[in-house]
């Protein structure tokens, strides 16, 4: 793909790219915004380096993708000035709790999964800390004719609950106040049903919809054939060629499409990490 306003460099043959000839902390042009969007499309994850910008230009690029979703919705610490904004804050004293050795898709277990998440880093441990994407068009394009054929008009649940249950993250459940929140989540997301094969809405592509945090169930085949079939496609899922790994550097803002892919953020450093989350709304996939 050939851009006028701004340049695309891949960074794997199926995933990411580094978005340059980009200051966020100005207001784009259209074409500008369109070739971003194109660019995301295109290549699931999007990053711009070097961009010092305020929480507020956060928001508003983020806007311009869709309406944040209210973080009120998450259990991550919210900005008391930019309500949009959930700080992702760590170190060795205070490691992450919510997303500890996840691979999922942000907020898959809801009816309207979030069409994409921005994250901008204020602070990045000297080693460690990467996230990686998987385009999960490239991993439905990846699997057998036999078994895409399998797989085709068939639905799974996604239970948001299930990476936080009291067997799975007993180390979450010591304070009361957390057990309250958990107990919350549990009865306000009662498990989402949807395509197993989702059609990403912009550009047509088909591509898998599982992972391996919150996805429990395929509809409608026995439990052992469903569990069988969805420790194949989440090992599938993490396949090299699939994937981007990003290291990330302070004053780097990404953007990822969540409608088909899937991440997982490492925890491997002890130095202070900072990023700052905006969640953009999504639709019903299909
Ligand atoms: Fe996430």
């Amino acid at each position: 793909m050939t851009y006028e306003t701004i340049t695309a460099e891949k960074m794997s043959a199926n995933c990411g790219a580094i978005v340059s000839g980009v200051d966020l902390s100005k207001p784009l042009s259209n074409r500008q915004f369109e070739e971003i969007h194109a660019a995301l499309i295109d290549r699931v994850v999007i990053v711009f380096r070097d961009q010092d910008i305020s929480p507020q230009q956060e928001v508003s690029f983020a806007r311009m993708f869709g309406e944040p979703q209210p973080s009120a919705m998450s259990a991550f610490t919210k900005s008391k000035e930019v309500p949009e904004i959930d700080i992702l804050e760590y170190d060795a004293k205070n490691p992450p709790s919510v997303t500890k050795d996840l691979w999922h898709t942000d907020f898959v277990g809801t009816p309207t999964p979030t069409m994409g998440t921005v994250l901008y880093a204020h602070d990045i441990p000297p080693i460690g800390g990467d996230t990686i994407w998987v385009n999960g068009m490239a991993a439905w394009d990846g699997l057998s004719d036999r078994m895409r054929a399998y797989l085709g008009g068939l639905w799974a649940y996604h239970d948001t609950y299930q990476p936080y249950s009291e067997t799975e993250r007993p180390d979450m459940y010591r304070r009361p106040e957390d057990v309250a929140h958990l107990r919350e989540v549990r009865n306000t997301y009662t498990p989402a049903l949807h395509p197993l094969v989702r059609t990403h809405p912009v550009s047509g592509r088909k591509g898998l919809f599982v992972n391996e945090s919150m996805t429990t169930r395929i509809k409608g085949i026995d439990r052992r054939e469903s569990d069988h079939i969805l420790r194949y496609l989440f090992d599938h899922l993490k396949t090299p060629e699939f994937q981007y790994r990003h290291k990330w550097r302070r004053h780097d803002l990404a953007v990822w499409d969540n409608r088909v892919s899937l991440h997982y953020a490492l925890f491997d450093y002890s130095e202070h990490r900072l990023l700052h989350r905006v969640v953009i709304r999504g639709d019903k996939p299909y």
